[in-house]
């Protein structure tokens, strides 16, 4: 049987706290749970808070990414941490990521090195999902370069449009610059859901400018907050709370879309 291509889904967005921590956690433990692949998630932020939300002290952990990404001696596997999700391990981030740019020096090669290391590691996984800061700096546009799909949550807010329309003009720029022709936004995640005329219309909005590639929304559910203070997912911490069904629904949707041309 031919081995399916590792797909790399990337979160993204510049503006912060719009939930791509939160979603790139549970996207990834769905593929690793429902489609029962080997998932890796990799945080590349200095807040560390994809390993925080899955219960690892991030503090406590090296080598992790800063390490792989900045010395050829430290492997994959020396990073890697298990977690209690079967089939979904991570890669821990933490402050030295602040570093990075400094360690790789900011140049068009260095945003080339995550993507680099991830090919030469990766058949060991089906998946790779990538959670990033908030912000347009190496750290993003690695996981842009290393990415074969981005997924970009929105705050249904009137200014979160704007934010939006810039992430979809920085993949173009980098699918140019680093020569990804297939690099694109596969799927839009509309979060904090709430039944507003202005989030309704924001929604419309983002349909006419991402046609089909719009999920459902992800309305505001405290068990999903919750469920992240005791470092579990929400479909472990309140299986039946209107969170973890919202958040199934978003998972499917952002693997199925990312599987549509
Ligand atoms: N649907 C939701 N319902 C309730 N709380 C949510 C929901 N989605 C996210 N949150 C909470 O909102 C906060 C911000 O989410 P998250 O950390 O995922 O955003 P982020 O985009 O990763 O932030 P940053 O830009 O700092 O990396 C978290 O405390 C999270 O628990
Ligand atoms: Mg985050």
């Amino acid at each position: 049987m031919p081995v399916a291509p590792v797909r790399r889904i990337a979160f993204v967005n510049e503006k912060g706290g719009t939930g791509k921590t939160t979603l790139a956690v549970h996207v990834a433990a769905w593929i690793a749970r429902v489609r029962k692949l080997r998932v890796l998630l990799m945080d590349l932020d200095t807040q560390g808070h994809a390993g925080k939300t899955l219960g690892l002290d991030v503090r406590e952990i090296q080598p992790n990414v800063f390490h792989f990404l900045t010395d050829p001696a430290v492997s994959l596997e020396q990073v890697l941490q298990r977690t209690e999700v079967e089939g979904l391990t991570v890669v821990p981030a933490y402050k030295q990521m602040a570093g990075l740019a400094a360690a790789l020096g900011d140049t068009p090669s260095a945003a080339e090195r995550l993507r680099e290391r991830l090919d030469a590691a990766s058949p060991e996984h089906d998946v790779v999902v990538l959670d990033g800061p908030p912000s347009l700096g190496l750290s993003v546009t690695s996981m842009l370069v290393a990415a074969t799909e981005v997924v970009v949550p929105v705050a249904l807010t009137y200014l979160a449009l704007d934010g939006c329309a810039e992430v979809a003009r920085t993949v173009e720029r980098v699918a140019e610059e680093h020569h990804r022709p297939e690099l694109r936004v596969t799927a839009v995640v509309p979060m904090m859901h709430r039944r507003t005329a202005l989030a309704e219309a924001v929604r419309e909005r983002l349909e006419a400018y991402f046609p089909g590639r719009v999920t459902p929304p992800l309305g505001v559910n405290v068990a999903i907050d919750e469920a992240q203070s005791h470092g579990k997912t929400v479909w472990d911490y309140a299986p039946r709370s209107r969170g973890a069904q919202m958040m199934t629904a978003v998972a499917e949707a952002v693997w199925t879309l990312g599987e549509t041309p």
